[in-house]
Formats: structure tokens, C-alpha cells, sequence
């Protein structure tokens, strides 16, 4: 790892923002701190070194985000092996109000479980970009870089920037790489994650189950199918769409997985998709104003993103039983939260995603896939990062990078 001009060491990065720093970046309306370079007597433009996650930084205008255009889907099956197709993608069926399934149906018998401790990163995105990159470039002809997007990422990485300045309790890190003039983002797992991971009580890995079992409930595998419910759940298997848009002046490449989608087949992607949900069921009003506050808030992150309309929510009582299913419209959320006082607000959200893309930029210079700033953020915090070059950080594989490479030396448009 590179040791920079004041670049602290990855485990040290909490205790290098000094009181006064913290107080300039986050109480002065700055969202930055700054550092003045001086080399040979001249001054270079102010170099980012962290970015406030405090709420009031971001209150202001939403910012543009236009409406996601889906570019392509991909599946992986039952092995986690990729195709470039919509084959494991599922169709809903609405079940009654009150169905009464039991979610506990299956976990010891018929439960195959992704395994959780391979890390593959943003492998099956690339997969995905080497297989359409022709459709990619058509569609961004005009850009001066090789796919004519600045950020490639997956969905769920979004999601947690944008639930960051309200997170209390879980840090994250992402790792960032520039390589044809397009920026890779992909999460590294943080210590106190993977312990968590691996001291999960039986309980929770159970309850971990219940939300796939309801997807069997209410999922059919062909248009006009009927769910298997007394079926195998395998994790493994999953259909993403690959959307791109922009925020701000960010342009995004990213892909998520999505649950299932509307039997009427004139509803155009993503309108048509619909993420399914699990939660306790609500019995007082602070389990309401909880399930505001906190719930709505990832729930509206996740589908907001990628442009997917509605969820449809199983509420279960303590036996895994679900006791009613209710419709959420992504774009009504907002009124239903308007009388939690002091609640989460979406521009907040928006605003520190925009925020925290922007600070990747003026970080991430240097156009090398084998150089990677790592973005760490602690709840209570700054964001901070590090440098580390030919470390096993490093994630864009040899073989996308040698394809890439040799694709555009091929006479196709010219890497920056
Ligand atoms: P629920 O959403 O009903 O909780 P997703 O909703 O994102 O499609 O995820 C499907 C299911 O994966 C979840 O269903 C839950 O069962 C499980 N799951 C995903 N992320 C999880 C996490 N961080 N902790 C526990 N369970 C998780
Ligand atoms: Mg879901």
C-alpha cells in the first residue's frame, strides 16, 4: 500500500481526521476538507481528503436523476453460473390478503444456501459489460470514454451511500479503480461484517430464509405458471437488470437483482418489476413509526435506484406465519413518512450519493485497474480512503482488463 503525502494506513483512518478537520468539513457547510499541494513553489488545484456525512450538509434541492433506462439483464443459476439472459426471471402472483404462509416451510429439507464466503465482486457485471459492450458503446457513442458511463457499480452499493447519512450502526467499504476512463466500484467486506456473518445465531440464519420462502409463495417460473411451493429455495439462482442513468452529472452503469415482474407483458422494464419484502407485523404505533424511520428507508433506497415501481410486503407474526400482504408505491413513500418527526428525507439521500461520486472523482485520477482507493466510512464519521496499488484490494480481473484492452486495440473507439 501506498503510504501518500498524508494518506493514512487503512486500519488507521479513523483517528486521522483531527477535531478541528472534523469541525471544518462538517459544521462550516463545506461537505469537503481540502489540502493545498505545493510542489517547486506552485500551488495545484485543493485535493478532497474526506467528505461529512452529516444530514444538514445535504438538505437542498433534489438533484437531477433521471429515469433509468433498463440496457440488459443477465441470470445466474442454480451453480451461480452467468447467462446472458432473462431465464431464472420470475412472474408475480398475487396471493390473498391474508394467505397465511408459512415461512418456515422448508428451511431444514428443502434450503440450498448461496455460499456467502465467495466473494465475487462485480465479476458477473463485467461478464455482462464484455458480452454487450458493442450495444453499450452504439448507446454512448458521443462519450469520450470506452463504455460512456463514469461509475460501474452494483445497485446494492448505491443503496447503502444513500441510506449513509442516516446509518447508525453499519460501516462499509468500497473500493474504487479507473480503467478506460470509467470508475469500478465494488465492496469490500468489513471486519465487523463478516464477524457478524459468522456468528449468526439459528434464528437469525432461519429468518434469513423467510424472505426467499415468500418469493417461492408468490413467484411463478413462466408467465402463466402457479408457484411451486413446495419446491427447493436455492439462493444461488437470480435474474438482474442492468440499468444506466445519471445523477447529477454522473453517469451510471449498474445492475441489481430483481424479484420478480407484472404477468402483463406491455409494461416496459423496469416498470414492470416488483421487489418483494418480508417484515414483523405491525401491532403498536411505535412498531409503525419504526417501520417508517428505519424499514421504508431501505426499502425505498433499494427500488427508487434502479426505477422499480412498487414492493410487494409480506408482514409475518413471530411464527414465520404471514399474516397480510400490503402494496408499497415507491413514489407515495414519501407521504406515508411526512408525520414521523424528524424522519429520513430522500434529497438528503440523493444529495450525499451525488456528493460522494463527485468526491470519487477528484480522488480517483489515475487510470490504472490495478490501482485501487479504498472509501471507508465508519456511522458518526467522515468518509476517508486510502491508496493501495498491486495489493489484494485490486479487483477488476486480467481477464476483463486483457479483453478490454485488446477489444479497443481491435480499432474499436481508443481507451482514454
Ligand atoms: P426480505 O427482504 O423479505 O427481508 P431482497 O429483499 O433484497 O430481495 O433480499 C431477499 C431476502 O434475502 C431478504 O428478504 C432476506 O430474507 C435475505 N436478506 C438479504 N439481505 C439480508 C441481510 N442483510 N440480512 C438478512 N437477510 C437478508
Ligand atoms: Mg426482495
Amino acid at each position: 500500500m501506498e503510504r501518500g503525502r498524508d494518506k493514512p494506513r487503512h486500519s488507521d483512518l479513523l483517528q486521522s481526521s483531527t477535531h478541528s478537520d472534523y469541525k471544518r468539513s462538517g459544521y462550516s457547510g463545506d461537505c469537503y476538507a481540502h489540502k493545498r499541494v505545493r510542489s517547486g513553489g506552485e500551488t495545484f488545484p485543493s485535493v478532497p481528503r474526506f467528505l461529512s456525512t452529516q444530514r444538514q450538509l445535504y438538505e437542498r434541492s433534489f438533484p437531477v436523476y433521471k429515469q433509468p433506462v433498463e440496457v440488459g439483464f443477465f441470470s445466474l443459476d442454480s451453480e451461480r453460473n452467468f447467462f446472458n439472459d432473462s431465464r431464472q426471471l420470475r412472474y408475480y402472483v398475487e396471493p390473498g390478503k391474508s394467505p397465511n404462509f408459512s415461512l418456515r416451510d422448508g428451511y431444514h429439507d428443502r434450503f440450498i444456501k448461496r455460499d456467502e464466503g465467495v466473494k465475487e465482486g462485480l465479476d458477473h457485471m463485467l461478464r455482462w459489460i464484455l458480452e454487450n459492450r458493442t450495444k453499450l458503446q452504439s448507446k454512448n457513442s458521443a462519450s469520450s470514454c470506452a463504455l460512456g458511463v463514469d461509475f460501474v457499480t452494483w445497485r446494492g452499493h448505491l443503496t447503502k451511500l444513500l441510506t449513509t447519512p442516516y446509518e447508525t450502526q453499519e460501516g462499509w467499504l468500497l473500493a474504487a479503480s479507473k480503467f478506460g476512463g470509467t470508475i469500478y466500484i465494488s465492496e469490500v467486506e468489513t471486519e465487523a461484517a463478516r464477524v457478524n456473518r459468522e456468528s449468526r445465531t439459528e434464528r437469525h440464519k432461519e429468518m434469513m430464509y423467510w424472505g426467499f420462502k415468500f418469493e417461492q409463495y408468490i413467484c411463478a417460473d413462466d408467465m402463466n405458471g402457479v408457484p411451486d411451493q413446495g419446491g427447493v429455495v436455492n439462493t444461488n439462482e437470480a435474474f438482474c437488470t442492468v440499468v444506466q442513468t445519471r445523477l447529477s452529472d454522473h453517469k451510471l452503469l449498474f445492475s441489481g437483482e430483481v424479484d420478480c415482474r407484472d404477468k402483463d407483458p406491455r409494461i416496459p422494464a423496469p416498470a414492470c418489476y416488483i421487489e418483494l419484502k418480508t417484515s414483523a407485523e405491525i401491532c403498536t404505533p411505535k412498531q409503525r413509526s419504526n417501520f417508517h424511520r428505519y424499514k421504508l428507508l431501505k426499502w425505498w433506497a433499494q427500488s427508487f435506484l434502479p426505477g422499480v415501481p412498487q414492493i410487494i410486503a409480506g408482514f409475518r407474526d413471530q411464527d414465520g406465519i404471514v399474516v397480510a400482504v400490503e402494496t408499497f408505491h415507491i413514489s407515495n413513500i414519501s407521504q406515508l413518512i411526512k408525520n414521523e418527526y424528524n424522519c429520513w428525507k430522500p434529497t438528503v439521500c440523493m444529495n450525499f450519493c451525488s456528493d460522494f461520486l463527485s468526491f470519487v472523482k477528484s480522488v480517483v485520477k489515475e487510470d490504472n485497474p490495478r490501482l485501487v482507493h479504498l472509501f471507508e466510512w465508519e456511522p458518526h464519521r467522515d468518509v476517508m480512503f486510502s491508496v493501495h496499488r498491486d495489493t489484494q484490494y485490486t479487483f477488476l480481473p486480467d481477464w476483463y482488463v486483457n479483453s478490454m484492452e485488446s477489444h479497443f486495440a481491435g480499432g474499436a473507439q481508443p481507451l482514454d
